[in-house]
């Protein structure tokens, strides 16, 4: 990396990514560079110009949220800006990757290199493993520093995808399919008897998909499923109906908060 700073744009379900971002900026602040974290949702302008970009993204369907393609969709002309990327999944990032390491280069930015690193799973869950989690993370934690130092050193590579996988699901990750998919296997619904009204939820949907209804929210049809709004609910009061289900998050409400409200 040859810029002395960074401006890292992340987007965030749970708190794994937003967790994984801080670690990736201390560690550049460690090797003697700045870095800040900056919401995805505020798109580019927000981002200091004169810094390098660094994209943190959660994998989703093998590939990303619509949130992020809306993001790096549109990027305007890099004219050789320098670009990292640094994605967290739970297990299977099927070289999503390669996708976004195609449409930056086609916009003239300068792709510098790639991570993807595992972290604790956060759908589906009917319990817990902290134990299991802690080791995920401290796993992760240990490959994002050494990858801060492959960064300022110049030796990282972006991953190039799976020939013929990545691009199909980049491209299906473009359209509604999966997600209204994962939305009818999880239907994330407000409990009208526990929402206390406090539209917290309303203010980190990314989609804008939540709005209240007689003093209660109320989730409507353009879910991408990135489980914000149950993770972070603070009466508990986004679940799926007649599932033993529960909510996943890294990070404490404070902290999504403070990233999503980051410069407004
Ligand atoms: C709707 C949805 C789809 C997901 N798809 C994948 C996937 O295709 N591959 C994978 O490895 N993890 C997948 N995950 C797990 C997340 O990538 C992983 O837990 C990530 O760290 C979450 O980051 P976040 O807390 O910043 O949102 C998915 C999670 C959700 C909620």
């Amino acid at each position: 990396m040859r810029s002395g700073s960074a401006a890292i744009a992340v987007f965030t379900g749970t708190g794994n990514t937003l967790l994984a971002a801080g670690m990736l900026a201390e560690a550049l602040r460690s090797l003697g560079r700045s870095a800040v974290l900056c919401p995805m949702e505020h798109g580019v302008l927000s981002l200091p110009k004169e810094r390098a970009l660094g994209i943190a993204a959660p994998v989703a369907c093998f590939s990303t949220y619509p949130a992020v393609w809306r993001f790096i969709d549109s990027l305007p002309p890099g004219n050789g800006r320098e670009v990292f990327l640094l994605a967290t999944m739970g297990g299977a990032g099927c070289g999503m990757e390669g996708p976004i390491r195609a449409s930056v280069a086609g916009k003239g930015y300068e792709p510098i290199g790639s991570l993807i690193v595992t972290m604790p799973g956060n759908y589906g869950k009917t319990k817990i493993d902290e134990r299991n989690n802690r080791t995920l993370i401290d796993g992760a934690a240990e490959k994002i520093k050494k990858y801060a130092e492959s960064l300022t050193g110049g030796s990282a590579v972006w991953g190039r995808g799976v020939p013929g996988v990545s691009r199909f699901f980049a491209s299906l990750a473009h359209g509604r399919k999966p997600w209204d998919t994962f939305y009818r296997f999880f239907p994330l619904t407000v409990d009208r008897e526990s929402c206390t009204g406090c539209s917290v939820c309303r203010e980190l949907c990314p989609e804008g998909n939540i709005t209240m209804e007689k003093g209660r929210a109320a989730i409507g049809r353009r879910c991408q499923s990135c489980q914000r709004c149950s993770a972070f609910c603070p009466a508990g009061a986004v679940k799926v109906p007649g599932r033993n289900y529960v909510p996943y998050r890294e990070v404490e409400l404070e902290s999504i908060l403070r990233l999503t409200k980051a410069g407004e």
